[in-house]
């Protein structure tokens, strides 16, 4: 599954946020190669998503830098990231529930739109332009707004079924499983470089959380490189090139997969005790992504209670 990851596509360097007295992220270091797949594990708390809300320009770093191929990017906002070519998820699912389905998937298109985004050298004209050409719809806005959506339909067409039939209808109207989808299918829209995803199993059930599994490592397949977030470790054992482990805000463990599951400090940090879950057994896995032993109905959070200490 290891392959060899290219040049640096994401450099982050002492990353440090602090909440209060309590330090979220502390002084973390992390490289994610071009093509690579790097997962990021650690227990409830240990700082995962505020890394990448850090990343990914919500949130601004108390010390440290972020650079993307190769440019500094430490404090730019989100939307001049998402430019750049990065994209992320959301840890609880975030869609624009009035919008339909497709409409959500071509919001995460809107970054890349040309003929739509005149850029007078005025900039009080700007958005007068915008309206006027929004009016007026010139040929060459029809046929860009034409090629999005038509790459909007194959982007929703990699979940299957699942979102192609409901194309017109609005967000809110969906399955919890399916607005995690569309949020993926909106993310895709963007054409990352690279695609953050936090959590994209949560609350799925096996068979979902298998689909996703599929998913994930098409987009692997097609190059796309890609930083996760996931608790799921079976599938973060199938998918993953590097896994990181946080606790604590703090790096403890990083390598290959099964390295790091065998990791005495990880097993400790994480599960609190020996052999439960799989983690120390990751050829186990199932293949279907089930197997979370110790999870609730859903199979989900099999193993995130942090630590007695
Ligand atoms: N905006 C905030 N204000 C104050 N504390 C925060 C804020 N965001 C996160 N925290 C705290 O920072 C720590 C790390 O939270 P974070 O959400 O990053 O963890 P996580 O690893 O993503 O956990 P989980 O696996 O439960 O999603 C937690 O103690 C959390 O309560
Ligand atoms: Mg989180």
């Amino acid at each position: 599954m290891t392959s060899q990851p290219g040049k640096p596509l994401l450099e982050v360097a002492g990353l440090t946020r602090r909440f209060g007295g309590l330090t979220a992220v502390n002084g973390l270091d992390l490289t994610v190669g071009e093509g690579e797949l790097v997962s990021v594990i650690g227990p409830n708390g240990a700082g995962k998503t505020t890394l990448f809300n850090l990343i990914a320009g919500l949130d601004a770093p108390d010390a440290g830098a972020v650079a993307f191929d190769g440019r500094d990017v430490s404090g730019l906002p989100a939307e001049r990231l998402a430019a750049l070519g990065l994209a992320r998820t959301f840890q609880h699912g975030r869609v624009f529930g009035n919008l339909s389905v497709l409409d959500n998937v071509l919001v995460g298109a809107h970054t890349r739109l040309r003929a739509v985004r005149p850029r007078p050298r005025l900039p009080l004209l700007g958005p007068l332009a915008e309206l006027a050409l929004a009016l007026v719809r010139p040929a060459p806005v029809r046929a860009e707004e034409e090629r999005l959506r038509a790459e909007a339909l194959e982007i929703v067409a990699l979940f299957g079924e699942r979102l192609t039939p409901r194309l017109d209808q609005p967000a809110h109207s969906l399955s919890y499983a399916n607005r995690r989808r569309l949020e993926i299918a909106r993310a895709l829209a963007l054409r990352p470089r690279l695609l953050l995803l936090d959590e994209p199993t949560a609350g799925m059930n096996p068979t979902e959380t298998a689909e996703m599994l599929a998913i994930i490592r098409s987009l692997k397949g097609r190059g796309l490189t890609i930083l996760l977030i996931e608790h799921k470790l079976d599938l973060v054992m199938q998918l993953s090139d590097r896994v990181v482990v946080m606790d604590h805000g703090a790096r403890i463990a990083e390598g290959l997969p099964a390295a790091v599951a065998a990791d005495p400090a990880v097993i400790e940090a994480y599960l609190g005790h020996k052999a439960v879950g799989g983690l120390a057994e990751p050829d186990g896995a199932e293949p279907d992504g089930a197997g979370q032993g110790g999870g609730n109905q859903h199979g989900e959070r099999p193993v995130v209670a942090r630590a007695a200490r």
